[in-house]
């Protein structure tokens, strides 16, 4: 019998280390010292007029960078790049721009991303004497590039292995104070884009790929050597006991039953009440019985990216092993239309009993989140809880991608969200949530309807903070709009962002600092 045991149990590790990310995150190494003699580098350059460690390169080579600089009339601006393939004994030079400005974290990483976005191999990048106050400033040069290099070809039957050769050598770093970069690299930064990766992974994945059991099976296997951690997998039964019928009734079209997973990170005291994270996780949106139109339907394999960013979120704050308590609340469903799915107009109870009549079946996560919140308030008490939730399209349309949407019961909170968003380099801008959104949602025959009026993102809040104690601090972010980009931005390639764990990070990082 245990020998069976131990088979079985190789046999599943084995399957699943096969899951590895969809494609490998790129190794640093800091230095200081043994400036390069040949090969390719980037240089940082804010004029064609070179400083530190780039000038005596640009000696070594008698003046031939400056002298192509100037000629190109380099202006240093933020992100410009020149690129020049007869520098010898070098075999590529870039230089990129890094502007004059006093460069934040936010900018380090920019920088980093258009680092990674102009150079393809065994780089070494000079970026001495920056002008920053940021600590460990390479570190943060190094998340960028990390965060830009991001792709997904595990489905391409014979990926492009000419792009991807150089980037599994190590990059190597020269900044000042090369340990402290080291350090905040590979005890804290990295696990913030590892995070990130895990979460464009789940949103990236088609729907055939990732349902209820898949998406668990996925996130599993990446705690499993992590301190402090605790996972909860909710079947149907469960579920059902716990009287959670709205989150099953957005099941129930579907071939795949609906799942809750909830994942403990504690980081701090026991007796101290944790932050809850709850994301949406709609593993695929038809719409149901409300049929989404067929254009652009593809995109919804995407409508777990609330779920994915909290699974990348706890990654992430285990690993740094912040100094606080987390409880990561996953409900996870498909939306499909069937004989036996919801229809508009039927009446669901929640949790705690409460019902909800349901406008649209395309409204469907609120129901998830309904209950979601429910479950987290009952059991682990939270002393502020978050939720995040490519929710309404019409959030999307307000807001456009660079911009999340946060709505809260409490003006001063929004903004602190803003300031968060601003820091981390994934920005939110409130909408409103007031008394006329949930008196727009009171229901003739049930508690209150899913959707009413013109339903907007303000309304899908109003459903979700239907079931939020009011004295509980509460956000609501709304990503329909952010959390797949049609553009690239300096640190986020086109397609799937994993927005939400950077954000959610920053918050994590303020809070924990909060305590000590
Ligand atoms: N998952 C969608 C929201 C969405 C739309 C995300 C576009 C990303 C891009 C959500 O479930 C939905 O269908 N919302 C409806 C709500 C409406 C029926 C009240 C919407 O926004 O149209
Ligand atoms: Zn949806
Ligand atoms: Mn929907």
């Amino acid at each position: 019998m245990y020998l069976l045991k131990s088979i079985i149990f190789l046999a599943v590790s084995l399957m699943l280390s096969h899951q590895t990310f969809a494609d490998k995150m790129p190794e640093f190494q800091f230095h200081s010292k043994d400036l390069p003699k040949s090969g390719d580098i980037v240089i940082i350059a804010t004029s064609s007029d070179l400083i530190g460690k780039s000038a005596e390169i640009d000696k070594f080579v008698n003046n031939q960078i400056s002298i192509a600089l100037s000629k190109h009339e380099f202006s240093g601006d933020f992100g410009n790049a020149l690129i020049f393939n007869a520098i010898s004994p070098f075999h590529k030079v870039t230089i990129i721009g890094a502007g004059t400005e006093e460069l934040n974290k936010r900018k380090l990483h920019d920088l980093g991303g258009h680092i990674a976005s102009k150079s393809e191999g065994n780089t070494v990048v000079i970026a001495e004497d920056l002008n920053t106050n940021v600590l460990a400033a390479g570190a943060h040069i190094a998340k960028g590039f990390a965060l830009k290099n991001y792709k997904f070809e595990k489905y391409k039957y014979k990926a492009d292995s000419s792009k991807n050769d150089l980037k599994t050598l190590p990059i190597i770093m020269h900044v000042n104070e090369p340990d402290k970069s080291d350090q905040n690299y590979h005890n804290d930064l990295v696990h913030v884009v590892e995070g990130t990766y895990l979460a464009r992974d789940l949103g990236t994945e088609p729907g055939n790929i990732i349902y209820p059991d898949t998406f668990i099976e996925r996130v599993l296997p990446k705690f499993s050597n992590v301190q402090n951690i605790k996972i909860h997998i909710m079947k149907e039964d469960e579920i059902r006991r716990e009287g959670m019928g709205v989150l099953l009734g957005t099941a129930r079209g579907s071939i795949h039953d609906a799942r809750m997973l909830i994942i403990e990170y504690n980081g701090a005291e026991k007796e101290k009440a944790p932050l809850a994270l709850v994301g949406k996780g709609i593993t695929f949106d038809t719409g149901g019985i409300t049929l989404k139109q067929n254009s652009g339907m593809w995109y919804m394999k995407s409508d777990l990216s609330g779920a994915a960013a909290v699974a990348g979120t706890l990654l992430a704050s285990s690993k740094r092993g912040e100094n606080i308590n987390i409880v990561g609340l996953m409900p996870l469903s498909e939306n499909m239309p069937a004989a036996d799915a919801i229809r508009p107009g039927d009446v669901l109870t929640s949790m705690g009993g409460k019902t909800i009549e349901i406008g649209s079946t395309d409204a469907e996560g609120r129901l998830q989140l309904a209950d979601a919140v429910q479950y987290a308030q009952k059991y682990f008490n939270p002393y502020m809880l978050l939720d995040i939730a490519t929710l309404t399209g019409s959030a999307s349309s307000a807001m456009g991608s660079d911009y999340g949407a946060v709505l809260t019961r409490d003006w001063d909170l929004s903004m602190r969200m803003m300031k968060i968003g601003k820091n981390s380099g994934e920005d939110v801008w409130p909408l409103p949530l007031n008394e006329g959104h949930f008196e727009q949602i009171k229901s003739n025959i049930a508690d209150i309807v899913s959707t009413a009026g013109r339903p907007g993102a303000s309304i899908g809040a109003a459903v979700i903070g239907t079931f939020v104690d009011e004295n509980l601090p509460w956000v609501h972010l709304d990503i329909a709009g952010v959390d797949w980009r049609d553009s690239p931005t300096p640190t986020t390639p086109k397609g799937h962002a994993g927005w939400g764990v950077r954000f959610m990070n920053e918050l994590i990082r303020e809070e924990a600092n909060k305590l000590e």
